[in-house]
C-alpha cells in the first residue's frame, strides 16, 4: 500500500520547489510502495486497463471485481500470469470499496454504474479512475466534481487523449497560435457495428449477478441481447454513441478551444440503419455554440465506417489562418489556408483504429493511467482531473438530451445548466431503484 514514508519524500522535494502538485492526504499503511488497486468489471475494458495497470512498476493489481463469474475469474488469472501474484476476487463494489489495503478504484463496468460506485468509493477514502463517460446524466456529474472536492481525493476520467504527447503538444500548439484564434471544430467517429436484433426473454445465466449488474438503474428483465456490451445502446444503462466515443473527441474540441459551457446545444439523428432493440441513435450530428464566437460539431455513425482524413474517427480545428487536424491518434498535421501542409507530427506510439472497442493500444493509453497513479502521490500535474472530464461528458450528454426533446438547448455558460426548459431538465438527472440513490 501507498505510504507515509513516500508521501514524506514528496513534501520533501515539494520544499525544495520540486513537487507540481501537493498532495493533501496522510497515508496510513504497511512499507510497501506500491498504489494497490482494484479493478471494477473486468470483461473488456475492464481486463485491457487490469493487464495496463499490473504492469505499472508502480501498481499492485490487489483486487478483481465483477458481477460475472466467469468475467472475474479470466481476470484474476490474466494478472496472475502477467504478475505472479493472484488477486483476490471480489463481486460487490460496495465491499471492495471497504477493503483496508485497497488504494484506488478502477471502474470500468457499464455507464450507470459509474457515478454511483465513484461516490462509493471516494466515501471510502480511495481514489478512482472513472471510465468516460464519468455519469449517465449531469446531475451524477456534478454530484462526482462536489464529492472529489468533499472527500479530498483524485478522481480521473478515461479521457485518455489528455496524457497523449503529441496531442498535449499539439493542443499547446493550438493555444500558442499556430493557425491563429481557432473559432470551429469538427469531430467525428464511424463504425460499422452490426444489428442487436430483438431480444428474447430468458433466464439469467447462472455466473451473472443480474440484481447486481443493474445495480442503481431501475428494474428491467434480463433479455439475452443486452449483456455484455449492447447495454450502451439502451438508455436505462448507457448513454449511445455520443458518450460511448463522442467524449474523447468532444474533449480533445473543448481543450483545443478553450471552451467550457456552451450557450446553444442541437441535434439532428435517430437509429437509422436497422429496425432493432438499440434505442439510441446511431447516426447523429451535435452542434454547439459557445459565447465567444466559436462553435463545434460532432459526427456519429455507429454502422457506416467510411473514413474521414483516412480516419474513422479525429477532429479538425479551423482557425483564422489556417487547420489542424488530429486523426484520433497520438499524431496531428497543420495546413496553412489554401490547404498547403505545413507540419506533420506522427505518433511513435500507435495510430487510432475507430473499430478497436478496448482503446488506443497498451502504450498510448497507459501513459494516462501512470498519470493517475503519479497524481496519487503528487510527483506531477494531474492532467484529467474530474472537473474538465465532467464538462467533456456534459457535452454528449446535453447533445442527447436536444436529440430526445427535438429541440435546441440554451445553457446557462457558466455552469452548463439548461435555462426554461422543463421537458429537456426532466433529463437532467434519473430515477433510481429504491435504496440506490446518490447522496453526497
Ligand atoms: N476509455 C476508453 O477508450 C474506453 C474504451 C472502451 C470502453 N470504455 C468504457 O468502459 C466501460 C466498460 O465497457 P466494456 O466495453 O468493457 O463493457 P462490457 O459490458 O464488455 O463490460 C462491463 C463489465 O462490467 C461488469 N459489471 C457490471 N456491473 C458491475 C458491478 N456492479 N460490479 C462489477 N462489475 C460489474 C460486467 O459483468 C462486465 O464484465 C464503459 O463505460 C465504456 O464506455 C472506455
Amino acid at each position: 500500500m501507498y505510504n507515509r514514508r513516500h508521501f514524506i519524500r514528496q513534501s520533501a522535494l515539494a520544499g525544495a520547489g520540486v513537487l507540481l502538485t501537493a498532495p493533501a492526504f496522510s497515508w496510513k499503511g504497511s512499507f510497501n510502495e506500491k498504489v494497490v488497486v482494484g479493478v471494477v468489471g473486468t470483461n473488456s475494458r475492464g481486463h485491457y486497463l487490469a493487464r495496463m495497470f499490473a504492469q505499472l512498476p508502480s501498481v499492485e493489481v490487489g483486487y478483481i471485481c465483477d458481477v460475472d463469474a466467469t468475467v472475474m475469474s479470466k481476470t484474476i488469472a490474466e494478472v496472475e500470469k502477467l504478475t505472479g501474484k493472484r488477486p483476490k476476487g471480489e463481486n460487490d463494489v460496495r465491499k471492495l470499496v471497504e477493503q483496508k489495503d485497497v488504494d484506488a478504484i478502477v471502474i470500468a463496468a457499464p455507464d450507470h454504474w459509474h457515478a454511483p460506485a465513484t461516490l462509493m468509493a471516494l466515501k471510502a477514502g480511495k481514489h478512482v479512475y472513472v471510465e468516460k463517460p464519468c455519469s449517465h446524466n449531469p446531475a451524477e456529474g456534478e454530484m462526482l466534481v462536489a464529492a472529489a472536492a468533499k472527500y479530498n481525493r483524485i478522481v480521473q476520467m478515461g479521457n485518455q487523449r489528455r496524457s497523449f504527447p503529441r496531442v498535449m503538444e499539439g493542443i499547446h500548439e493550438l493555444h500558442q497560435g499556430i493557425i491563429g484564434r481557432v473559432y470551429f471544430a469538427k469531430g467525428w467517429y464511424a463504425n460499422a457495428r452490426k444489428s442487436i436484433g430483438i431480444g428474447k426473454a430468458t433466464a439469467v445465466p447462472m455466473h451473472l449477478d443480474y440484481e447486481l449488474w443493474q445495480g442503481p438503474a431501475p428494474r428491467k428483465p434480463y433479455k439475452d441481447n443486452l449483456i455484455h456490451y449492447n447495454w450502451h445502446w439502451f438508455w436505462n444503462w448507457g448513454t449511445g454513441e455520443a458518450l460511448n466515443n463522442g467524449t474523447h473527441e468532444i474533449d480533445v474540441m473543448r481543450w483545443g478551444l478553450g471552451v467550457e459551457y456552451p450557450s446553444k446545444v442541437i441535434s439532428a439523428g435517430g437509429r437509422f440503419a436497422f429496425q432493432d432493440d438499440w434505442e439510441t441513435p446511431d447516426t447523429q450530428t451535435i452542434t454547439y455554440e459557445f459565447p465567444n464566437n466559436t462553435a463545434m460539431l460532432w459526427e456519429g455513425r455507429s454502422c457506416n465506417d467510411f473514413d474521414e482524413m483516412k480516419s474513422g474517427r479525429g477532429v479538425i480545428f479551423y482557425g483564422e489562418k489556417g487547420t489542424m487536424v488530429m486523426p484520433g491518434g497520438d499524431d496531428y498535421k497543420v495546413y496553412e489556408l489554401g490547404g498547403k501542409l505545413v507540419k506533420e507530427v506522427k505518433t511513435a506510439l500507435q495510430q487510432a483504429d475507430a473499430t478497436n472497442t478496448m482503446g488506443m493500444g497498451e502504450k498510448l493509453d497507459s501513459l494516462h493511467l501512470q498519470n493517475f497513479v503519479d497524481a496519487i502521490g503528487g510527483k506531477t500535474k494531474h492532467t484529467s482531473p474530474i472537473s474538465e472530464g465532467h464538462k467533456s461528458t456534459l457535452l454528449p450528454q446535453l447533445g442527447n438530451i436536444a436529440y430526445r426533446t427535438g429541440h435546441a438547448l440554451y445553457c446557462d455558460t457558466t455552469n452548463g445548466r439548461i435555462k426554461n426548459d422543463k421537458e429537456a431538465n426532466a433529463l437532467w438527472s434519473r430515477t433510481y431503484e429504491k435504496g440506490w440513490e446518490m447522496k453526497l
